[in-house]
């Protein structure tokens, strides 16, 4: 096994600010920087903003700013609100910084002198909410199926990429899982999506203006996807290529899957190892849209909680291949329950009795959990974390039985000792998902200054 590890996240458009479910593959992203970081492999976290295109232009425009100034300070408000919670990215690339303009260019380039661009003309529907050219499967009546919207008849001159050449190669290396697509659901999609043909795309536009000019027509912008595709390139500030793991949403699979690995063949490069994609969620059951008024802002919601409840709550509460609902009544009960209750109260019970009876204990070097490792390495948060709060319930039934307060001086040591190792192990395992909580833990058995770590508030 090689000690690298490269994780990216989708780089997410600055049409608006960053919302629940941007928050949530990035925090996902976070738990397995820390994991492979904690186990010693150098890992390299890209994470950042897709600024060109269509979509954002109009936005700019709405907010009556020049797309660069309106970017600045969206980007600026994505990077400020992971820094709030807590996400440890190694690099934040903006698409509009020049280097990567300069890669985009280069990168083309060679597409081009290889022979697999050419002119032509493409006339059909558009979804700019997806920045996306739909075929008729992906609609409704001409209405988007993701953003219920009508699309845009467009008709220009654009530049193709050859896909198509790419089919057989595509299929093989899906099927091989040299290009290894999970859960299996979202692979098997993928190939049936090749299987029915793949088309040409166009990788330019020449009515937008918003975007990186193509290096050897400057009527034609690149095709957004294609310049914000690339960004796991010009961001491997490490040179880690190719990646580990990319993770993604469900409604942008098919460009992971089928035309990010088509450009890197051809040119030659390696192809990601690993495509995890996660469902989505709604909010107490409706789609999170603005005109709901139902948009959560992690933000906010982690001046309400601290951000270690927000990372627990959307990683405990639903697998992460699935799709699930986020309630903010669930994000209560699993606060006073699992976390102030299960886990707050377990550390207070037995550390207070330690400190009552003058028992010392050295902190020792904890091993983590290995079924929740186990799970980690599966990419499975949920089914880690309940592996994680297994020990916790036993941890909390063993006092419970066991009842140290009445049994004689070294019996009580025997069973205390124990349960502060069971505590190091608890606080270790947690690292990944919640690390300032971890580290209060670690804190308070190293120091038995004891505090609610989870207080009761009035939520
Ligand atoms: N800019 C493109 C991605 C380019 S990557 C080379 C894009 N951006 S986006 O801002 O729309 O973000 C999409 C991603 O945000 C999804 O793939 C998913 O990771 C996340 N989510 C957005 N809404 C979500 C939910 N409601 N639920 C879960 N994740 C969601 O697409």
């Amino acid at each position: 096994m090689t000690s690298k590890f490269f994780i990216t996240t989708p780089i997410y458009y600055v049409n608006d600010l960053p919302h629940i479910g941007h928050t949530y593959t990035t925090i996902a992203a976070d738990v397995l920087a820390r994991f492979y970081r904690q186990r010693g492999r150098q890992v390299f976290f890209l994470t950042g903003t897709d600024e060109h295109g269509q979509k954002v232009a109009k936005s700019a425009k709405a907010a009556g700013l020049q797309p660069q100034e309106f970017t600045d300070k969206i980007a600026a408000e994505f990077k400020k609100t992971w820094q709030k919670l807590n996400i440890s990215f190694d690099f934040f690339i903006r698409t509009t910084e020049p280097f990567h303009e300069e890669y985009v260019k280069g990168f083309l380039n060679k597409i081009w002198e290889n022979g697999d661009i050419y002119p032509g003309q493409y006339e059909g529907l558009y979804c700019v909410g997806c920045e996306e050219y739909k075929s008729q499967d992906q609609l409704e009546n001409g209405i988007c199926l993701i953003h219920k919207t009508p699309c845009e008849k467009v008709k220009e001159k654009v530049y193709f990429f050859k896909l198509s050449k790419y089919q057989k190669e595509l299929q093989k290396i899906i099927l091989k899982n040299q290009l290894e697509i999970a859960p299996e659901t979202r692979k098997n999609e993928v190939l049936s999506f090749i299987k029915k043909g793949l088309k040409d795309v166009a990788i330019s536009r020449s009515k937008v203006e918003w975007g990186i000019k193509v290096p050897w027509d400057k009527k034609q912008t690149v095709y957004v996807w294609v310049d914000a595709l690339l960004n796991y390139l010009s961001g491997d500030k490490n040179h880690f290529w190719p990646a580990d793991l990319h993770l993604i949403g469900k409604d942008i699979l098919r460009f992971h899957a089928v035309i990010w690995p088509a450009l890197l063949l051809s040119v030659r490069l390696p192809l990601p190892q690993k495509i995890f994609v996660h469902g989505f969620f709604t909010i107490s059951g409706k789609k999170m849209s603005k005109s709901l008024g139902n948009v959560i802002d992690p933000v906010k919601l982690a001046k309400t909680y601290a951000v270690d409840v927000i990372r627990y709550f959307i990683l405990r509460e639903f697998s992460f291949g699935e799709d699930g609902d986020f309630s903010q009544s669930r994000l209560k009960e699993r606060y006073q329950n699992d976390l102030a209750n299960d886990l707050g109260n377990l550390v207070q019970r037995t550390l207070s009795l330690i400190k009552k009876e003058k028992i010392k204990i050295k902190p020792g070097a904890a091993p983590s959990c290995a079924a929740a490792d186990h799970y980690l390495e599966q990419i499975k948060f949920k089914e880690a974390l309940d592996e994680i709060w297994k020990l916790i319930g036993q941890a909390n039934r063993e006092i419970d039985q066991k009842k140290p307060w009445v049994k004689g001086q070294k019996e009580k040591i025997k069973i205390l000792t124990s349960l502060y190792r069971q505590i190091e192990t608890i606080a270790t395992a947690l690292k990944p998902f919640l690390p300032e909580t971890s580290k209060k833990i670690q804190n308070q058995l190293k120091t038995l200054k004891i505090k609610p770590i989870f207080p009761s508030t009035n939520l």
